[in-house]
């Protein structure tokens, strides 16, 4: 008989994995504690930008036309209990305020409120990052609560899924990691992902920790060579050289890879740096503050882009305050295809110059709502063309593709001065030279 299936949470990572599920042929019902979460869903909409997510939940979501009516919302928990072979817990961890530990309320509410109603045979699967041994914890919280004894267990299966892509690398993950403590366990997930798993994606099985580590430090590499990059940049700037052009050379090294090596005003989001600084806390009630030090040096390198960026400005407008000046940013989010403006650089960036006096107007393609709730006191513009009219510099934050398209000889007829920043290397420094504008970019020589 086909499985059924729990989500719990629909944020992000569950909104996508509940209609990911349904998409694999499974019913699924999904839970979230916050009413209006779910009857948004439920209308097949989205509280964040993901795309082809609204397309996928109306395919599925009851009540759509030619929906396959797979996926159903609840909010009662003896419901989710009785209906689950399989419960996915998909809510976030966010960083503690004032503290570099990530907050596990969440995924302890979820459990407590969860285990209780688990009277016949059933897997709950971890998918939130957790700090390593909090699985081991979880499992004993299960073994305690739940009335079905040792036939509900727990499994860990960390989430690897990138904004803007999350819908791609929920069904076609690169790699799918389970951490398990029975040969039922992986069966069951076997069964769970036996479609990517026959397109060729490969299940490593492993113990709870690792499962737990396997995430956090792939994140830790990828920050890592973000900021190695960056540190490059710093050094080409230094010496007159060009870290667009080392990037590419170093990355025809296939031990090196040419991902992830874009030089510009670094990392943000809601995963990268709450992980790192999540890890480094973790590794330090573990005893093993050391090994991973490093990671603090990563994330410094990370944070001075968003300064640096800012003195760029400030020396490439002749130096001195920015009272008066205008400046068009160009990007709020903190990476394009996703409206979300957590720990964004570029929306950091715009801040700082705000406050040191200069006329900021944003524009966004999707993140002006998001950005506007955050910072209500920058400017902001319908168009870029509008948050560029009149500027003395244009700063361009977050890589949309939209950008790139721009016409720097229509920008360059509303703008005060040809002026523009790539604070993410991302432009053609070309393109814009010839239509009269001074291109600066991060790492790159001036012209
Ligand atoms: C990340 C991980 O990639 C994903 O596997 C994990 O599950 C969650 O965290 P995400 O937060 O969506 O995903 O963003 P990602 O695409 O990794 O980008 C992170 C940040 O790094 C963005 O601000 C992006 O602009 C920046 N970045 C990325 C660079 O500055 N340079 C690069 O070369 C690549």
């Amino acid at each position: 008989m086909a499985l059924k299936i729990t989500v719990i949470g629909t944020g992000y990572l569950g909104a996508t994995h509940a209609a990911a599920m349904a998409e694999l042929g499974f019913e699924v019902l999904a839970l979230d504690v916050v009413r209006e979460k779910i009857e948004m869903l439920e209308r097949g909409e989205t509280p964040m930008y993901e795309p082809g997510l609204e397309e996928l939940l109306r395919r599925h979501v009851v009540g759509f036309e030619g929906s396959s009516g797979r996926l159903r919302f609840t909010q009662d928990w003896a419901e989710v209990g009785a209906f689950g072979d399989v419960h996915f817990v998909c809510v976030n961890t966010p960083q503690k305020h004032g503290e570099y530990a990530c907050d596990m309320s969440y995924v302890e509410s979820a459990l407590a409120s969860l285990a209780p109603h688990l009277a016949r045979p059933a897997l709950v699967v971890g998918k939130s990052t957790v700090p390593v041994g909090s699985a081991d914890r979880l499992a004993r919280m299960i073994a305690e609560l739940a009335p079905a004894g040792e036939d509900a267990e727990l499994a860990w299966n960390p989430e690897f899924l990138r904004e803007g892509f999350a819908v791609q690398d929920t069904l076609h993950p690169d790699r799918i990691v389970v951490g398990v403590r029975s040969e039922r366990a992986e069966a069951l997930l076997r069964q769970v992902y036996e479609t990517p798993v026959g397109e060729g994606t490969p299940f490593v099985v492993t113990d709870f920790p690792t499962a737990e580590l396997v995430k956090t430090s792939a994140n830790s590499f990828l920050a890592t060579k973000i900021s190695f990059i960056n540190a490059m940049a710093e050094v080409c700037e230094a010496a007159d050289g060009d870290v667009a052009k080392l990037a590419e050379a170093i990355g025809y090294d296939d031990r090196i890879g040419k991902k992830f090596l874009r030089a510009g005003i670094g990392f943000g989001g809601g995963c990268l740096p709450k992980d790192i600084r999540a890890f480094m806390a973790r590794a330090g009630e573990l005893g093993a503050d050391q090994a991973l030090t490093f990671l603090r040096e990563i994330d410094s390198i990370n944070m001075r882009q968003r300064g640096r960026m800012v003195e760029l400005a400030r020396q490439a407008l002749g130096g001195g305050s920015f009272l008066g000046r205008r400046i068009a940013v160009l990007g709020a989010t903190f990476k394009p295809d996703s409206d979300d403006v957590r720990d964004s650089p570029a929306l950091n960036v715009a801040g700082q110059i705000h406050l040191q006096g200069g006329q900021v107007t944003v524009y966004d393609p999707k993140g002006m709502e998001n950005a506007r709730r955050l910072f209500p006191t920058l400017g902001y513009a319908p168009s870029a063309l509008e948050a560029v009219r009149g500027a003395d510099a244009v700063l361009h934050l977050t890589e949309w593709r939209e950008f790139r398209e721009l016409d720097p000889a229509a920008l360059g007829e509303v703008a005060t001065t040809r002026l523009i920043l790539d604070g993410r290397n991302a432009l053609d420094p070309e393109l814009w030279r010839k239509a009269g504008w001074t291109y600066r970019g991060m790492g790159r020589p001036t012209a």
